[in-house]
């Protein structure tokens, strides 16, 4: 019998054109063509694989079933070499051993940690997927740097995890240089849970698809150009209606707090309106998914410091992560029906911006105070929050770099939801066990209400009267005021907005978290019977 990982391999390297690959569109990137293998790098590629830690701190390590038939497969050199070059491998380490066998040159061994780890419930999440992750984006990655173009990737138990950490850990946006890192391809390793890895893949291209638009320079996504994408990447949906709203039909729905933050932008502003009927039936209550869309916060005439600035080029990252998600839930026909809103605009600082002190009016009549012109999220989704209301949803559930309270808070370990609603923030919670972007619940007491209320002349000010104090509290309760339904989450992602070297899948720059999360959190309601309305 032709053991799996020595079949064609030739054809297994070919670069296959994933539902949702980003970055340039495919066709663009067929004509420019991947960067093509030199000449004596040879035609084979690498190979990742597991290895769990010993149980006692002595103790042989333990391979994973491939890196136990691959070691039989090479008479047992793999576990020779690795009892003689060095210390038992570390979880997420990495060792390379080349020539081992010819159909793999480079073989990358990495640490899984535990053979038996799950979830942690001090962690809150399951530290066996985690590790498997972190691991195989690890391995991948040396293999990356190796130059080598294709990579067979162990499951290491959990194929989805491990197409997770595959493809996440190879991800970077080098769409803007001309030299450009090699583009590798991971394949699953053997023929066994490959159902399980193509969800991987999914999910993390959707992850990846947000990353690259926070990522993206806020003149290559303005508005329009963000709408543009979503669409474009929805396009071959049957299933899926997207509405590009422009200015006028904003003003049309008297969206007063939204208007006036993207007034001081030369960029027009633009409300994304998608549909994914995916529910057996189309009338079937949605969820509602919300995202504040600011291209670009430059925090208008309150404005914020240059250092660092550059960053709120992801201020659209509840639209990036909300919109992925929908590409996402459609690429895996998830069967219950989504609706995404986006208002998207820039808020910037001109003769005609909001200034400090203006009242507007939102949606629902409320008036407020524009007491900060940096608080601008909060306006935005104000309006999108009221028109959400249209739809008999089940769960309304927005998403917002909105405060960096939020950062202060929390940082990078989760991001904070807060709900009216228990049902809500269970399976919100569930789903991010299972993914590792974590969540965690924040209060939304009157005594924060009671901060945005007390206004001297309008319904509501835009920041709570004690200003900084509890700052991402007195936001959340600022969008309480345009909520009357009883199923909604308000999700804070400013604080994992962005990785430095926390999540070890991910690369430094925007994380798209928590994009699977929410996948997965739509999964879990299409799965629930439990009737809301
Ligand atoms: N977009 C920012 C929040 C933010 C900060 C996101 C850091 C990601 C990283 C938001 O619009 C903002 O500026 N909020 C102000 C509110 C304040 C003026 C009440 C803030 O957090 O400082
Ligand atoms: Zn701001
Ligand atoms: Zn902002």
């Amino acid at each position: 019998m032709l053991l799996p990982w020595a079949r064609g391999l030739g054809a297994r390297c070919l670069s296959r054109q994933l539902p949702l690959a980003c970055g340039a569109p495919l066709r663009e990137r067929a004509a420019r063509g991947p960067r093509r293998r030199r000449e004596g790098e040879g035609a084979a590629g690498g190979l990742v694989l597991g290895i769990y830690s010993s149980e006692k701190d002595e103790g042989p390590a333990q391979f994973t079933s491939a890196g136990d038939a691959f070691d039989r497969l090479v008479s047992g050199k793999l576990r020779e070499l690795l009892a003689v070059c060095g210390p038992p491998l570390k979880k997420g380490k990495t060792r390379i051993f080349h020539g081992l066998h010819q159909d793999f040159p480079s073989v990358v061994v990495v640490g899984l940690g535990k053979k038996n780890a799950g979830v942690n419930d001090q962690e809150n999440w399951d530290e066996g997927k985690e590790n498997i992750r972190a691991a195989v984006a690890a391995g991948c990655r040396h293999i990356q740097d190796l130059e080598i173009p294709c990579v067979e990737v162990d499951p290491c138990g959990d194929a989805q995890a491990a197409a997770e950490g595959s493809v996440l850990g190879l991800h970077e946006y080098n769409e803007l240089k001309q030299k450009k890192k090699l583009v590798v391809t991971p394949q699953l390793h053997g023929s066994a849970e490959s159902e399980a890895w193509q969800k991987g893949v999914i999910y993390a291209e959707g992850q990846n698809l947000a990353r690259y638009l926070m990522e993206a320079p806020a003149n290559y996504i303005t508005p329009i150009k963000f709408a543009e994408q979503i669409e474009q990447k929805l396009r071959s949906f049957s299933n899926v209606k997207v509405h590009i709203r422009p200015e006028s039909w904003i003003a049309t729905h008297q969206m007063g707090a939204f208007l006036s933050v993207a007034k001081g932008s030369a960029e027009p502003p633009i409300f994304l309106e998608i549909h994914y009927l995916g529910g057996a039936n189309t009338n079937d209550s949605p969820l509602v998914f919300v995202g504040k869309g600011v291209t670009f916060d430059s925090g208008g005439i309150s404005l914020k410091p240059s250092s660092g600035m550059d960053a709120m080029r992801a201020d659209m990252g509840g639209a990036a992560t909300i919109c992925s998600a929908i590409v996402t839930a459609a690429a895996l026909n998830l069967p219950l029906n989504i609706i995404g809103l986006a208002p998207l605009c820039e808020n910037m600082p001109s003769g005609k911006a909001n200034k400090p002190g203006d009242v507007v009016r939102a949606k629902n009549g409320k008036t407020i105070q524009v007491d900060n012109t940096d608080a601008e999220g909060r306006l935005l989704l104000a309006d999108a929050l009221c028109y959400a209301h249209n739809f008999n949803a089940r769960a309304i559930v927005n998403a917002a770099t909105l405060t960096g309270a939020m950062d202060v808070a929390l940082g990078s370990a989760a991001t904070g939801v807060f709900t009216n609603s228990s049902w809500l923030w269970t399976h919100l919670y569930e789903a991010s066990i299972l993914t590792g972007d974590r969540v965690w619940r924040m209060p939304l007491f009157e005594h924060y209400t009671k901060q945005v209320t007390d206004c001297p002349l309008a319904d509501l000010s835009n920041i709570g009267k004690y200003s900084r104090a509890g700052g991402a509290c007195t936001a959340a309760a600022f969008l309480k005021e345009f909520v009357t339904a009883s199923h909604w989450a308000h999700l804070d992602i400013a604080g994992v907005m962005s990785n430095k070297d926390e999540v070890p899948y991910l690369r430094k720059g925007m994380a798209g978290r928590p994009t699977r999360t929410l996948v997965e959190f739509a999964a879990r309601l299409s799965q629930d019977s439990h009737n809301t309305k």
